[in-house]
């Protein structure tokens, strides 16, 4: 559905005249109504490509595209095909505005009505499984997952092919998180969309992504199906993380 071939992205070093390589010629493909997980430490260059894909950046080189059939289907690329969700809630949501004022704002910018848009933002809710009465809330009055709920819910609104969630649980408790991962299996079939899920957790994939890519200084150091990845490993790297993980 979407292909990443040879992206790379760089940027200058700490040191003068040193090259900092945050993406280095990263290949994969995303697949349709799939959940693709990138996997990694700290500093390995996951969000940077996340962003080379949402197009939040553009790539030193390489190529990003959609499968031909999809181009087929529209001439411009929309943006709203790729949505983004980030680690941290607040970094996208206007601590001032009530909650349904957040959800529909990206339906208002593409010219909903708005009182169109406030019946959508009441299905958009349900669909991420919070009832009608945060509509009126602040972000102040939710809590760190209800929040990426309700990020979930925005993205959403733009019907999007892929849904990219950067370390979307991070900050979240594990019981929490386990909430938000059903829920995205969830949204994944009933919507349909690819999700490029993003995380430095390998525990967390297992019966829940199908494909992984485990990434390092930038380079992918291995991909493939989750659970054929998760039980035999091929990277040193791969096991390493394995064996740090609580994942048996
Ligand atoms: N705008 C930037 N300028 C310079 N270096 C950057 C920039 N953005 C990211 N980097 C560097 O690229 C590397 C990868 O960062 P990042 O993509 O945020 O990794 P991750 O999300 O896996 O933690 C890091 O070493 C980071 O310091
Ligand atoms: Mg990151």
């Amino acid at each position: 559905m979407l292909r990443v071939e040879k992206v790379s992205k760089h940027f200058a070093g700490a040191e003068k005249g040193t090259l900092m390589k945050a993406v280095d010629e990263v290949s994969l493909t995303i697949q349709q109504n799939e959940i693709f997980a990138l996997i990694g430490e700290s500093g390995s260059g996951k969000s940077t490509l996340a962003e080379l894909i949402v197009g939040l950046q553009q790539p030193t080189s390489g190529l990003i595209q959609w499968s031909e059939e999809l181009r087929a289907l529209k001439k411009d690329m929309p943006a709203s095909w790729i949505q983004l969700v980030f680690q941290n809630p607040d970094r996208s949501m206007n601590p001032y505005w009530r909650v349904k004022d957040i959800i529909i704002e990206p339906l208002c910018l593409s010219g909903y009505p708005k009182r169109k848009a406030l019946v959508r933002a009441e299905e958009l809710l349900e669909k991420v499984k919070l009832s009608n009465d945060f509509l009126e809330r602040y972000p102040s009055e939710c809590s760190g997952g209800q929040k990426q709920r309700i990020a979930m819910a925005r993205a959403l609104s733009m019907s999007p092919l892929l849904l990219v969630a950067d370390e979307i649980t991070s900050a979240l408790d594990p019981s929490i998180e386990e909430e938000i991962l059903a829920l995205l299996l969830d949204l994944k079939r009933s919507e349909g969309m690819s999700i490029l899920y993003i995380t430095h957790r390998l525990e967390t994939i297992s019966g829940f992504a199908d494909h992984v890519a485990v990434m390092k200084n930038g380079t992918i150091q291995e991909m493939g199906d989750v659970e054929a990845v998760l039980t035999a490993p091929t990277s040193e790297y791969t096991k390493a993380l394995l064996r740090a993980s609580t994942f048996q």
